[in-house]
């Protein structure tokens, strides 16, 4: 029988080809999270839960624009909205009304949002973030927690188990403090710097969850610590706004935080992001107080194409079950994981909020599998590189895309049989990773 590597170069054969093409003109070979060893996959189409790659393999896609489809791939209401806007012009170099009504539309979903400003990413909603904190305090430091990812500028890249260090100055790097996501830390690194600006959080844990912070009363706590502190709590919903619930995790939990970074979904699977929050914070880019007044240009902030597929995007999550579509395919297929790993008897544990599925190999847990209570280092075993890697491999190899071999990112429109074939390639793939000793 062949091995998983034999068996990945063999099918994927045109996807190496074009990583030897990729690689003369792009360093890296490609976008840096899409680069996968040996060689990543390349697609180039892809519709509802499935994408076709260069081979013509077809694959159930988990991946989901790292989190940013929830609707699926090339979904017919977006797709069109977008059809329609790029014959009416893509930038009119001035204000819109899709503007309004995209800002309108995050703020009847999202509880903390009293304004809105839109961004081009992520990175930029957190940076931005960072810099309404800073000047409406007029502090300085970040605090921010370990492998808790934020993107990719200066301020949040320490110990966020993706950036590295390199380019960075160290006067930057001086204003980040990072913590253990515990609130007594938090609260006893507060009482005594009376510098820090803000304090971000990923709601579910690092890394999507990957490293939960084991229960919404951390949340809670925290809001409660920076509040008495006068410290900004931003909560980073990149991943979980619009996912966790129509109005993200702090709908889901109950908590408010002073200001909320968003991308991926918000922007309907475009490029684009968010910052919302406190008026007298985010009032910062409408005062006309030189002295108070914080810049925020962007050339393709709220851009109308973007825009069109938020609006199109976030309408159908507020009129329609999307959300409740995509937990309950979710739920069926943590099970299906569960059984397969029961069946193969082999050790792990799925865990993961709403639309998000982990897998940590080797780890046992009797939580009830939401925000799981397993130690992070435990969790950082069942998920290294050593086991996610071929996993990663040997899941596509069955026709399933898994995110970087720990999870799955589902939408709503995974199917029953999208799911139980999910779950039956992992069961295959659990043999495969055995006959090569990996678990
Ligand atoms: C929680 C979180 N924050 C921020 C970002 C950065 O967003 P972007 O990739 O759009 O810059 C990401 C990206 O995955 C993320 O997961």
């Amino acid at each position: 029988m062949s091995s998983i590597m034999e068996r990945f170069t063999e099918k994927f054969r045109k996807s190496a080809e074009l990583y030897e093409q990729a690689g003369d003109v792009i360093p890296g070979g490609g976008h840096q999270s899409r680069v996968v060893h040996p060689f990543p996959v390349f697609v180039n189409e892809a519709e509802g839960a499935v994408k076709v790659d260069a081979d013509g393999n077809e694959l159930i896609d988990y991946l989901m624009g790292f989190g940013a489809l929830l609707l699926g791939h090339a979904h017919p209401t977006v797709t069109d909205a977008v059809a329609q806007r790029l014959r009416k012009g893509t930038h009119m170099g001035t204000t819109s009304t899709l503007e309004i009504r995209w800002a309108e539309l995050v703020r009847s979903l999202i509880p903390s949002a009293e304004k809105v400003r839109f961004t081009a990413s992520g990175t930029e909603s957190t940076l931005l973030a960072l810099r309404l904190a800073r000047g409406h305090t007029g502090k300085k430091k970040l605090v921010k927690f370990r492998e808790h990812f934020h993107g990719w500028h200066d301020y949040v890249s320490p110990q966020s188990g993706i950036n590295s260090q390199v380019g960075i100055p160290e006067e930057s790097m001086s204003t980040v403090c990072v913590l253990e996501p515990d609130v007594a830390e938090v609260e006893r690194f507060l009482s005594e710097d009376t510098d820090v600006a803000a304090v971000i959080v990923e709601p579910t844990g690092g890394h999507w969850g990957q490293f939960p912070v084991q229960n919404p009363k951390f949340l809670q706590d925290l809001r409660e610590v920076t509040a008495r502190h006068g410290v900004v709590m931003i909560m980073d919903e990149v991943i979980c706004g619009f996912r966790l619930s129509r109005g993200g995790a702090q709908a889901r939990y109950g908590v408010t935080p002073d200001l909320t970074t968003m991308a991926k979904i918000v922007a309907g699977g475009l490029p684009g992001g968010a910052v919302a929050g406190r008026e007298e914070i985010m009032d910062q880019m409408g005062t006309s107080d030189p002295n108070r007044r914080l810049a925020h240009p962007g050339t393709f902030n709220a851009n109308p194409v973007s825009a069109t597929a938020a609006i199109a995007t976030l309408e159908t999550i507020a009129d329609q079950p999307i959300n409740d579509q995509a937990d309950a395919a979710a739920e069926r297929l943590k099970q299906g994981l569960r059984d397969a790993l029961k069946k193969m008897e082999t050790p792990g544990h799925v865990h993961g909020v709403a639309s998000i599925v982990h897998v940590a190999l080797g780890v046992e847990c009797d939580c009830p599998g939401e925000m799981c209570t397993q130690p992070h280092d435990r969790l950082a075993q069942g998920t290294a590189q050593a086991l996610s890697q071929p996993l990663k491999l040997a899941m596509l190899n069955e026709g399933v895309d898994m995110m970087g071999g720990i999870g799955f990112m589902v939408s709503a429109v995974h199917s029953s049989e999208d799911v139980d074939r999910t779950a039956e390639a992992f069961e295959r793939s659990l043999a495969a990773l055995r006959g090569e000793q990996v678990i």
